[in-house]
């Protein structure tokens, strides 16, 4: 597909979005802002944690002490790797969709087919995960994929999306799409020179002014020997906005063996609370971030 064809539908989704958002402005109940945030994920290494994060965030956001479903968002999960993704499995529930059904759906997607591919998890919860495939990254149809997103993007209050690690000709513009896109890595050396370099590119790429956040996940904040301060990484990667969520091996295993999100059983955990921490900061600052999409939009 041609890059133009890629652009012109991520303006499409942008104007359908903004659409609605005028007409409605009840749309969603996203704090401040009027449009729905999405917020994408990607891995700076294999098994840096990125579908537990997302896994968590979208329960955390989905669910609230006392509150009833209408006072809470819709929260969409999406999971973008058609090769080896485990949203599903993470969530103990079948795969919404298979890569030929959504191929299929090319040239012909409506809301009523897009509903078709997502999968109730939750009160408010609902979730896009694909059966596995070999190779499914490169099968994907981008039209189909993006013309997916397009139709679903106004429905929901939060899509956060958990984005495979290798660059696809698609990544960008599901980058494009997002109000926060975030590397996730492991803090060891090597993982923070390549996210650096990573940041780097897609900065220059796609000519943005902020860059990516930088999420280090699996932080211990006791100093380890031989281990990765705060000190180091921001020192490494010449940021001094890193983010950082615990480690916390026993409610992670916990987790992915039960099928259940750590919110779901140790609300209080240290995990739980450094998400939660992230996605607070991140719902108060909603409206900058739609700043930050016009920007990538453009690119
Ligand atoms: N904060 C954490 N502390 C300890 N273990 C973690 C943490 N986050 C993830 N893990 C573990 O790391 C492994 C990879 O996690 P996963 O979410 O599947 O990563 P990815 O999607 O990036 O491949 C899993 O065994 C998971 O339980
Ligand atoms: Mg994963």
């Amino acid at each position: 597909m041609s890059d133009e064809n890629l652009d012109n539908n991520i303006l499409l989704l942008t104007d359908l979005a903004d659409d609605m958002a005028d007409s409605n402005g009840s749309v969603n109940k996203v704090d401040e802002a009027r449009e729905a945030q999405v917020w994408s994920f990607q891995g700076v290494h294999g098994g840096a944690g990125v579908t537990s994060l997302v896994v968590q965030m979208a329960y955390d956001l989905s669910v609230g002490k006392g509150k009833k479903k209408e006072e809470l968002p819709n929260v969409l999960l999406i999971d973008l790797d058609f090769e080896r993704g485990n949203c599903s499995s993470y969530l103990d529930i079948p795969p919404s969709m298979k890569v030929e059904e959504l191929n299929a759906a090319a040239g012909r997607m409506d809301e009523a087919l897009a509903q078709t591919f997502i999968r109730k998890c939750g009160e408010n919860l609902s979730i896009i995960a694909s059966e596995s495939e070999l190779g499914g990254n490169d099968k994907v149809n981008p039209h189909a994929l993006l013309a997916l997103l397009d139709k679903i993007s106004t429905a929901y209050d939060y899509i956060l999306i958990d984005s495979p690690q290798m660059w696809r000709s698609w990544t960008q513009a599901v980058i494009g799409a997002s109000d926060k896109f975030t590397l996730v890595l492991e803090p060891s050396v090597p993982a923070l020179h390549r996210t650096k370099q990573l940041s780097n590119m897609i900065v220059s790429t796609m000519s943005l002014s902020t860059p990516p956040e930088i999420l280090l996940n699996k932080f211990e904040r006791r100093s380890l020997k031989h281990g990765v301060t705060l000190r180091d990484a921001a020192q490494v990667t010449e940021r001094s906005d890193l983010l950082t969520v615990s480690y916390d091996e026993d409610v992670l295993r916990q987790s992915i063996n039960s099928g259940q999100p750590v919110g779901y059983f140790k609300p209080e955990s240290r995990y739980a609370k450094s998400i939660r921490e992230i996605t607070r900061n991140w719902r108060r600052d909603a409206n900058d971030f739609v700043e930050q999409r016009e920007e990538r939009r453009r690119a």
